[in-house]
């Protein structure tokens, strides 16, 4: 059997030292394009941050590869291969395309590399390409979201964390990001998702794991999740 790229270990995350996440275990494996579901204040944010490093656990352990990351500050696990898009389209909003790409990358010191890295990326992702040099904060918001997971993917991560892309954007740049996200995984990066979109995450992913209230309620391949009568009725309004 493969060992997971990713194991939460019976989480407990918070702020102040009260936690919003209670006993949370999780894995993805390698290759894998896993997703967390759940409604607004779940915890889903809150995971993310504790993965990457931006917050850590007042309980249980983060494996990264095998070993503990729960310690380390999310610049060093970025330098191990994790790379966290966060929620609200956070990108520079007086540089330019170019630039905000190129910042991505920014645990790389050879300017050269960074250059192929942009311009692999702008292969990638055409429409990046037509406004390469454009000041970020004058994109619309699904360019503004395209760019945002283009520079996560600029340290060529092992592990990416997709916080929220749909949030705010249009059925049809939703379902776009959904096809732009398959199209990396299939490429050989390993996924994890978060969102409120049950149903289109959860069309897409290999599996997923349901939080409620900082609890994970429920888990399964994205079928039998789409199936389950508790997720429909709760998620699906069916
Ligand atoms: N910086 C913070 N300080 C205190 N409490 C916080 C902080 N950030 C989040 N929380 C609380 O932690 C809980 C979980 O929040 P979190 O952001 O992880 O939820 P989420 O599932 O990502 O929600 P959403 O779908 O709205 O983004 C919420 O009750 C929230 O109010
Ligand atoms: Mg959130």
């Amino acid at each position: 059997m493969a060992e997971p790229i990713l194991k939460v270990s019976g989480l407990y995350a918070g702020y102040d030292g009260i936690p919003v996440v209670f006993d949370a275990s999780l894995e993805v494996m390698p290759g894998e394009l896993v997703a967390i579901v759940g409604a607004n204040g779940a915890g889903k944010s809150t995971i993310m941050r504790t993965i990457c490093g931006l917050m850590h656990p007042l309980k249980g352990s983060v494996l990264f590869e095998g070993a503990d990351i729960s310690t380390l500050p999310a610049n060093r696990t970025v330098k191990l291969g994790i790379s966290y898009v966060p929620e609200g389209r956070r990108i520079f909003a007086k540089l330019s395309v170019e630039q905000n790409l190129a910042l991505g990358a920014y645990a790389e010191d050879s300017k050269t590399e960074v250059k192929r890295r942009v311009e692999e990326i702008l292969q990638i992702f055409p429409v990046l390409r037509e406004r390469a040099r454009q000041i970020g904060e004058t994109l619309s918001g699904g360019e503004q979201q395209t760019l945002a997971i283009a520079r996560g993917l600029m340290s060529r991560p092992k592990l990416l964390m997709l916080d929220e892309m749909s949030l705010g954007l249009m059925p049809t740049m939703v379902e776009k990001m959904m096809e732009t996200v398959i199209g990396i995984n299939k490429a050989g990066t390993t996924i994890l998702l978060v969102e409120q979109m049950v149903q289109e995450t959860l069309e897409i992913a290999h599996r997923g794991y349901v939080i409620q209230s900082g609890n994970i309620v429920q888990s399964g391949t994205g079928r039998e999740l789409l199936d389950s009568p508790d997720v429909r009725k709760a998620y699906l309004g069916m």
